[in-house]
């Protein structure tokens, strides 16, 4: 396996000053060894493309979105430096918001930026980002926790239950891999605009391998199988009938088809 070089930590900065994580997030790190080689990874709000460089050097294609052109302009600069494995991360501008893509990435990712808008609205990138997935694939999300009342009080940015993320997922058939959030009361950094260093759930989830339509061949087949015994009592009526032609004329073929009436 190709490492993350180290020389990465040492350009994560833009003069002088930190603008994002210098590390993949920790659920990007678990989530790696269940990407085959060569998965084609989706990052939505990506900031320098921290996440998406790292998966770059692990063998994987990356399509990074990011909003914020100075984050971008810095990521392609790290990229750029970087060279080789790291030009398989591409960095993209656009708002997660207009997501649109048809079950074209083996993973979706979003981590610590589904804060950074309105709650329906993350319900909604969410929607998008589980379309976006491959049937088989993966969403590998980290977002920030919050009790009900934390959340009441910051209306503009999505902060998700204990268990939230797990539920929403679950209940729309997907498999969760893996869900870890913290289980007693959050602690939210009220100082900035935004929650900062607050408590984060981090989800690993598979989108089940039936897409739509082999879901309906099989409610269809099931259908299918339940009408099976009353054709079988159908056909069965049919070969006694039949039978009773033979009885006189040709006992052997009548004993044929009765016993292939009495085997349905
Ligand atoms: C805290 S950073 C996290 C960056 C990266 N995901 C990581 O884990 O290192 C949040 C990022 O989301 C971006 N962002 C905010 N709103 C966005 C939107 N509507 N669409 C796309 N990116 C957005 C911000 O510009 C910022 O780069």
């Amino acid at each position: 396996m190709i490492s993350f070089p180290h020389s990465f930590e040492g350009q994560t900065t833009v003069e002088g000053a930190p603008l994002v994580a210098d590390r993949p997030d920790g659920v990007v790190l678990d989530a790696e060894p269940l990407l085959a080689r060569g998965s084609y990874v989706l990052d939505v709000g990506s900031g320098r493309g921290t996440n998406g460089t790292y998966l770059a050097f692990q063998g994987h294609k990356v399509h990074s979105l990011e909003l914020n052109s100075d984050y971008l302009e810095n990521g392609r600069r790290i990229i750029g430096a970087l060279g080789g494995l790291a030009t398989a991360n591409t960095m993209v501008q656009g708002d997660m918001r207009d997501l649109n893509f048809r079950e074209e990435f083996d993973a979706v990712i979003a981590t610590r930026t589904l804060q950074l808008i309105a709650k329906p609205e993350a319900y909604q990138v969410i929607h998008k980002m589980r379309e976006a997935t491959k049937p088989g694939g993966l969403n590998i999300i980290n977002a920030f926790v919050a009790e009900p009342d934390q959340q009441a009080e910051m209306p503009n940015f999505a902060l998700f239950e204990h268990s939230e993320l797990k539920t929403l997922y679950k209940a729309a058939g997907w498999g969760v891999i893996s869900f870890k959030s913290p289980n007693e009361r959050v602690k939210l950094d009220y100082t900035g605009a935004v929650p900062g260093c607050g408590s984060k759930a981090q989800l690993i989830a598979r989108k089940p391998v039936a897409t739509e339509t082999v879901q309906q061949a099989l409610i269809a087949q099931a259908k299918l199988s339940a009408l099976l015994p009353n054709s079988n009592e159908a056909r069965k009526r049919e070969l006694i009938a039949l039978a009773q032609n033979y009885y006189r004329s040709d006992p052997e073929h009548y004993d044929d088809l009765m016993e292939e009436a009495a085997a349905l």
